[in-house]
């Protein structure tokens, strides 16, 4: 990544979605997919730690998997508000430096729209995960309507360049079942968490079959 481009990110477009992803309902939908994380935690690219404030009592550790050397100031802060330690993990969603196994809960919410490779990301989680263990996820992907596919797909190439490589037109749901994960969708279903051309979200619990 250049100079500049981490400039952007850090001070211009981190804030800006630090904003976009703090609303009300999507506080909400952070609030109820993590109600069930449980054990050893790993989450993945942590931005700012919008998620810190909804992890229940029954996490036991998390770590927080980025591609920095370091964490960001609002996330270290936001875990003193919560009480929490938040261990800090350097790599990538596709290569974290831990043993097989070893997690319990991985959280990914609003990242895998601009990873490289989401399927190396998921064969990544399926190794990490324990036995029994879960993926908690929230993304927007792919639309089933036509016409929206169609303008998410024409936006998409202007979008990435403004928005840290965010494809708004990923099939996450195709993906994540090719790597052996069965998706168990939040019920009720989360309405008007993001506007289009993101508004189509996949979000739940996946566990290997
Ligand atoms: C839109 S922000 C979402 C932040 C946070 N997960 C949330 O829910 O508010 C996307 C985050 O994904 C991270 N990210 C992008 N590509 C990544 C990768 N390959 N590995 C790990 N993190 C990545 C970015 O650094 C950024 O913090």
């Amino acid at each position: 990544m250049t100079r500049f481009a981490r400039w952007y990110e850090e001070r211009v477009f981190n804030p800006l979605m630090d904003r976009a992803l703090a609303a009300p309902q999507v506080s909400e939908l952070r609030r109820r997919l993590l109600a069930g994380a449980r054990g050893r935690v790993l989450e993945v690219g942590i931005g700012t730690g919008l998620n810190l404030p909804h992890y229940p009592a029954a996490v036991r550790s998390l770590e927080a998997l980025v591609r920095e050397d370091a964490l960001e100031a609002r996330v270290l802060s936001r875990a003193r508000g919560t009480g929490r330690e938040v261990v800090h993990v350097r790599g990538d969603a596709a290569r974290a430096p831990l043993v097989s196994g070893c997690v319990d809960t991985l959280v990914c919410t609003f990242v895998l729209c601009s990873v490289d490779d989401p399927r190396a990301a998921f064969a990544e989680f399926a190794r990490l995960l324990a036995p029994g263990g879960q993926l908690l996820i929230a993304e927007h992907v792919r639309s089933p309507r036509p016409l929206e596919r169609a303008l998410q797909r024409a936006l998409t190439p202007l979008h990435r360049h403004w928005a840290c490589g965010c494809r708004l037109d990923r099939d996450l749901g195709a993906e994540l079942a090719s790597r052996g994960f069965e998706l168990e969708s939040l019920s009720p279903p989360p309405d008007g968490v993001l506007p289009f051309p993101a508004r189509e979200l996949l979000c739940g619990v996946a566990r290997l079959r």
